[in-house]
């Protein structure tokens, strides 16, 4: 069994999740990329790789209750546990629409991916996060969940409406609050944080990174700071937060 430190990154394939991979394997860990479709992720692992990066793509589809079944099936086999899990993977459908007319079909599909697929995701490696002697869930959230800051007319996202993307990503936050707290009263070493990452350049919405550059978005490697740290922080000792590279911020 390997001594090097072994996470799983969802919605790995590109974006956010792509560079997280990217720096944790420059940091010495070994990393498996997950992704809903198997092509890509081994098309982007395989790149990694050839730089010498301990990078392996996973097929994962965080909606398929089965597929995060054969995951952590095979991720037992292969490894026998669990130090690390982002739940990275994450979209928003609801294209800014007023909450008055928003789509309950949109805003379903919404909660499915970013609630539902990652609480199903935790829950069924929680067995294996908890044969590490140390872990860490990272849960990659946003200030646009922050019902403070949705009503702080001083905030970057006071204007923003996306009710929908908005709720799955309070919604987030609620499940990071409570399993901690439920680790912590149970004594079970597995810390759980949320992560802000910010606006970031990627493809997220449908826009290209460049384009997302261009209005002002930081660029990947700054979206992902807070998170890289947190994981290869040797300390284990910060549960139920909300931060971003400038530290706490509000739920
Ligand atoms: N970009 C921002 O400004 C920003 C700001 C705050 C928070 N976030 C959050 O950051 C996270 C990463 O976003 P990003 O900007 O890197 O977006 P992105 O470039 O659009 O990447 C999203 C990733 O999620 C994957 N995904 C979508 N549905 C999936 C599913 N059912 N199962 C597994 N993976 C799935 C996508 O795979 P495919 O390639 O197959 O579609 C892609 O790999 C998201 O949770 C997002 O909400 C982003």
């Amino acid at each position: 069994m390997t001594n090097t430190t072994i996470s799983l990154v969802t919605g790995a394939n590109r974006g956010m999740g792509l560079e997280i991979v990217k720096e944790l394997a420059t940091a010495g860990q070994t990393v498996l990329l997950g992704s809903r479709d198997l092509n890509k992720g081994q098309e982007a692992a395989q790149k990694l790789a050839a730089e010498g990066l301990a990078v392996e793509a996973i097929q994962l589809d965080i909606t398929d209750t089965d597929a995060i079944t054969r995951a952590v099936d095979f991720v037992s086999n292969k490894y026998g546990r669990l130090d690390v899990l982002i739940n990275n993977a994450g979209a928003s459908f609801d294209k800014f629409q007023d909450p008055s007319i928003l789509k309950l079909d949109v805003i379903r599909r919404e909660f499915e991916l970013n609630v539902f697929g990652t609480i199903d995701m935790t829950q069924q490696f929680i067995p294996l996060l908890k044969k590490s002697p140390n872990a860490k869930i990272i849960n990659i959230s946003s200030m646009m969940g922050s019902l403070t800051e949705a009503l702080n007319p001083q905030s970057s996202v006071y204007n923003a409406s996306s009710m929908g993307y908005q709720a799955t990503k309070s919604a987030l936050n609620m499940f990071t609050v409570q399993l901690a707290k439920e680790f912590q009263r149970k004594d079970i070493p597995i810390t759980v944080n949320a992560i802000d990452p910010g606006l970031v350049a990627t493809e997220f919405g449908g826009t290209s990174a460049d384009s997302a550059l261009e209005y002002g978005a930081q660029p990947v490697e700054v979206g992902v700071a807070r998170t890289v740290e947190l994981v290869t922080s040797p300390d284990n000792d910060i549960t139920a937060t909300f931060s971003n590279t400038h530290g706490e911020v509000n739920w």
